[in-house]
């Protein structure tokens, strides 16, 4: 089997490596990729969609798995043009993938079909914006399109309100949009991640993220500074009412809708004091939680996800470890507002209790290893409690240095 995986982060080389250990022991080949990824997956010649495409027709590429989301929604779409050119893709089409694209859509989305979530107003300006808050503090903000991760802003007062319409509305920090205004809601949150092959689904092992750059989850919103996941995250009854309220009706909705989809969902979930609630969709596997979950999935992936893209859920194939796995994420300084590259990182060889999964690396001129972006490793370990878990991805994430790396002490141990 031949799979191209399209993506160059954290997430996609968990994602390749898992596939990578798949039984079938497939030829992998990655886009954009990273230098890191290619230890495990091929380079593509390749300079955008169309010649991807090509690429892959030229090379009998058996399964593309898309890892990033925003070849989804490009041009035409990435499961749009493999659909069109005979290539199984696991990942949805760029209709489907409005889910995440826009929470606009993803919000008339969740209440058309009567799933929990907070209340939203759409705005066009800033003052629609400030009359639709109506002084109600706290208050959300979300811009409607993707901005990698920074287009929400939870505003306890006017005055943060104020600068984040501002940098939408006046400044245009994320090209034209309108803005959502959104009831605050309280809770844990939870991240669910379903493989979906039409009218089907499997769920996987539930995960956290700390979203928060420092210990006590406090400072700005990241991409993420690491993961902790566990099917004991989540009691049974609150896991099946997160199924019957929100997972159910998601798939149900979508093929109501003639939305098609194959591939991962992940639904960022808050669990409220009155039930589970969702706070978005995101139209593929979470970074970093694909990090922590990937290690704890047992069996034969890739055909798992062949068959899906095929309209196959092979449940069968695949089986979640009990244990738990902790994900830590290694930054550089100023992250998330900068990020520094060229500092040389020591210590990756001396982990071996423990996975390492590149999100912003770079080979120097020398063979050795060095930051190149905002987050730059994650450390990854499992145990059969979530103390061992810990323990060990801590331990594991103090082998490792670079001048400037900045990291979480309470992954894993802080519950929220
Ligand atoms: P999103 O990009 O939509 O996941 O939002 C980023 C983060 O903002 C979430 O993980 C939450 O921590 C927070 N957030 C989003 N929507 C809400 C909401 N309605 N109430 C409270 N917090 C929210
Ligand atoms: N960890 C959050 C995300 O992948 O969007």
């Amino acid at each position: 089997m031949r799979i191209l995986v399209v993506g160059k982060g954290g997430r996609e080389h968990a994602l390749v490596r898992a596939l990578a250990e798949s039984p079938g022991k497939p030829e992998l080949f990655c886009f954009p990729g990273s230098e890191a990824i290619f230890e495990l997956a091929k380079p593509v010649a390749a300079d955008g969609l169309e010649s991807l495409i090509e690429w892959m027709k030229s090379n009998a590429i058996d399964l593309c798995v898309a890892g990033e989301e925003s070849y989804l929604v490009k041009g035409e779409g990435l499961a749009n043009l493999c659909e069109r050119n005979g290539i199984p893709c696991w990942g949805p089409p760029k209709q489907s993938a409005q889910l995440e694209a826009s929470k606009e859509f993803a919000k008339e989305f969740l209440v058309r079909n009567a799933i929990p979530t907070a209340r939203a107003t759409a705005t066009d300006t800033l003052e629609e914006a400030v009359a639709a808050i109506a002084g109600e503090y706290p208050t959300v903000l979300k811009f409607d399109g993707l901005a990698a991760g920074k287009g929400v802003a939870v505003c306890p007062d006017e005055v943060s309100a104020m600068s984040f319409l501002d940098e939408v509305f006046t400044q245009r920090r994320f090209g034209a949009g309108r803005v959502l205004v959104e009831q605050c809601l309280t809770g844990p949150e939870v991240s669910v991640f379903a493989a979906i092959v039409d009218d089907q689904y499997l769920i996987f092992t539930p995960a956290r993220d700390y979203k928060r750059a420092n210990d006590g989850d406090l400072g700005p919103n990241t991409g993420g500074m690491g993961a902790v996941a566990s099917r004991k995250l989540v009691s049974p009854e609150v896991l099946a009412r997160i199924e019957q309220e929100i997972v159910q009706p998601t798939v149900a909705g979508l093929r109501r809708e003639g939305l098609p989809y194959r591939g991962f969902l992940y639904f960022g979930i808050m669990l409220t004091p009155t039930g589970p609630q969702v706070i978005e969709y995101n139209c593929r596997f979470g970074d970093p939680e694909c990090q922590a979950v990937m290690p704890l999935v047992q069996g034969d992936l890739a055909t798992f996800c062949l068959a899906g893209a095929n309209g196959e859920l092979r449940s069968d194939l695949i089986s979640f470890s009990e244990g738990w796995s902790v994900c830590v994420i290694l930054a550089t300084a100023g992250y998330p507002e900068t990020s520094r590259n060229g500092d040389r990182i020591s210590g990756i060889e001396k982990v071996s209790d423990a996975r390492v999964y590149h999100s912003g690396t770079r080979l120097t001129a020398d063979g050795a290893w060095e930051t190149h972006g905002g987050r730059v490793l994650a450390v990854v370990a499992g145990g059969d409690t979530r103390e061992a878990a810990v323990t060990q991805a801590h331990a594991a994430a103090d082998l490792i240095g670079f001048d400037g790396l900045q990291r979480r002490r309470d992954i894993g141990i802080l519950n929220f």
